[in-house]
C-alpha cells in the first residue's frame, strides 16, 4: 500500500453490499455527521463505461478499457461528477450505465488501474466508502466494515422511487430483473467478487429508515474507538 496515498492513521470506514441497497445514501449521511470525505467508488465504474461508450470502445476491450480507466478525465465537485469538464453526474445513474458498470467491472486491468485512484480519497480526517470490495481490496485495514444489504423486492422499489424523482421512465419488474442479474455478475466474477467479509458487521436495512441506518454505523463506528 502506498504510505502517503493511504495513510494508516486516517480511519475509513468501508460500506459495501449489493445493488440499490441504500449504501451511497448511508455512507453520505455518515460522512456528513461525522465530517468524514466520501467515496462513491461504484461513480468510477460508471464512468469508465460511460467514457467507453462515448469512445467506442466494445465492453470486453480489457487493454483499452484499463488504460481508458488509468487516465480517466473525471473530476468529484460536492455532488457533481465531471468527464472531460463535462458534469455527467445524472446521465451515470442511467440503467445503461449500470449495466456497463457492472459488466467493466468484471475486468481485473480496470480494477487494478482504478485502485490508487481510489485510495488517494483517504485524507484526514476519516473517509466514508461504498462499493462492492471496498472492506475486502481497497481499504483491507478499514477501521469498520459494514455489508449492507436489504430484499431485492425493497431495493428494486428504492431504486424505482430514485430514477422517478429524476424524471427517468422505469418499470419496477424490469428494474426487479435487473438488480438481480447485477447481483448474481457481481456476486459470481473471479475478480473482487461481491462477498461479506468475515470481518464485516452486516447491516439489513430492509425495515429501516435511512436515519436508522446512518445512526447504527455511526454507533459502531464510535465503538470502534
Ligand atoms: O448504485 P448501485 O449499487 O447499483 O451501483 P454502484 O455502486 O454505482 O456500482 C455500479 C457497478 O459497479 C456495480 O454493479 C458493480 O458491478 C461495480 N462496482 C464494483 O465492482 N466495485 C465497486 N467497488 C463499486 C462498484
Amino acid at each position: 500500500m502506498n504510505g502517503n496515498a493511504s495513510p494508516p492513521d486516517v480511519p475509513v470506514i468501508a460500506i459495501d453490499g449489493p445493488s440499490a441497497s441504500g449504501k451511497g445514501t448511508v455512507a453520505q449521511g455518515v460522512a456528513a455527521a461525522l465530517g468524514f470525505h466520501y467515496l462513491d467508488s461504484g461513480a468510477l465504474y460508471r464512468l469508465v463505461a460511460l467514457a467507453a461508450g462515448r469512445a467506442g470502445l466494445r465492453l470486453d476491450d480489457e487493454p483499452r478499457l484499463a488504460a481508458l480507466a488509468e487516465r480517466l478525465p473525471a473530476e468529484f465537485c460536492g455532488s457533481d461528477i465531471l468527464l472531460s469538464g463535462e458534469v455527467v453526474t445524472d446521465a451515470l445513474r442511467t440503467e445503461s450505465c449500470s449495466a456497463g458498470a457492472s459488466r467493466v467491472a468484471s475486468l481485473a486491468g480496470v480494477r487494478t488501474a482504478l485502485l490508487e485512484r481510489q485510495r488517494a480519497f483517504r485524507r484526514p480526517p476519516g473517509l466514508v466508502a461504498d462499493g462492492r470490495d471496498m472492506g475486502s481490496v481497497v481499504f483491507p485495514d478499514a477501521r469498520l466494515k459494514v455489508f449492507l444489504t436489504a430484499s431485492a423486492e425493497v431495493r428494486a422499489e428504492r431504486r424505482y422511487k430514485q430514477l422517478i424523482d429524476k424524471g427517468i421512465p422505469a418499470n419496477i419488474s424490469t428494474l426487479l430483473l435487473d438488480l438481480r442479474e447485477r447481483d448474481a455478475r457481481d456476486a459470481s466474477r473471479p475478480v473482487a467478487p461481491l462477498v461479506r467479509s468475515p470481518d464485516a458487521r452486516l447491516l439489513d436495512t430492509t425495515g429501516m429508515t435511512i436515519a436508522e441506518a446512518v445512526a447504527t454505523v455511526v454507533a459502531w463506528f464510535r465503538e470502534t474507538a
